[in-house]
């Protein structure tokens, strides 16, 4: 079913966390959900060998240019959701998985070093999209922010963002220590509970609406080509 692929050409600007925070938010929710990790590092199969993975969720590693589309081919029928974790370069396996996705979402740290590089991806979607003959559907996320600020910086990012039409989710993903231990602890953000684990329902509730717009957009894609078609 829908194939949700994080991409970005910047190391560390927040893919395998968002990522895994949609999947397991969706599994939780009693969604099948398959994660291709799709980055050599393989570091969501590193998570999903630790305990409190939901049955729902499953990881399907050892992605190359070669098989990157027929494992998004396999695992879009046999679950809900496909979620492709990409590593933050622009190889033939990115464009191979951007082809084949419902929805691209793009992390971008509040930083202008960030918000160039998401401009960069932009562009490879836009050729991809020239290459299929088919509107592959896009957006920014806005990740690690501070939940007490609004600097100056993010202001002036998501300006640029909106005088270029450049979609960008509404809710951001915050600077969060639960969005970490996930990954020392395993499993989901639920799991955490009594892990003593700082601001977990804060993190969960700002995950949950993470996942809902996320769902709600490709509702939306969905609907509008069946307008067009
Ligand atoms: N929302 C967040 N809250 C807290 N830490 C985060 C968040 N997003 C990313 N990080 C941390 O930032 C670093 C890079 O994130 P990661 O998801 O691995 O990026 P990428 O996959 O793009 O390389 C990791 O140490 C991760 O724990
Ligand atoms: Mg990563």
């Amino acid at each position: 079913m829908p194939v949700i692929t994080f991409s970005s050409p910047k190391g560390g600007a927040g893919k395998t966390t968002a990522a895994c925070i949609l999947a397991s938010m969706l599994a939780e929710q009693g969604a099948t959900v398959t994660i291709i990790d799709a980055d050599p590092n393989q570091f969501v199969q590193e998570w999903a060998q630790l305990p409190g993975l939901p049955a729902t969720l499953q990881v399907v590693g050892g992605a190359t240019e070669e098989t990157i589309m027929d494992k998004i081919e396999e695992a879009a029928s046999m679950t809900a959701f496909v979620i492709v974790d990409l590593e933050g370069l622009a190889s033939l396996m990115v464009s191979h998985a951007i082809s084949m996705s419902d929805l691209v979402v793009i992390p971008v740290q509040g930083s202008q070093f960030d918000a160039s590089q998401a401009a960069r991806q932009i562009g490879l979607i836009k050729r991809t999209e020239k290459r299929g003959g088919r509107a592959i559907p896009y957006t920014v996320l806005i990740t690690r922010t501070n939940p007490a600020i609004m600097p100056h910086t993010l202001k002036h990012i998501l300006q640029s963002f909106d005088e270029r039409a450049i979609p960008v989710l509404k809710t951001r993903l915050c600077d969060r220590e639960a969005y970490r231990a996930m990954f020392s602890y395993g499993g989901t953000l639920q799991g955490l509970a009594g892990k003593g684990v700082a601001n977990t329902t804060v993190a969960i509730n700002n995950a949950a609406e993470y996942a809902a717009e996320i769902v709600q957009r490709l509702r939306d894609k969905r609907e509008q080509a069946k307008e067009v078609a």
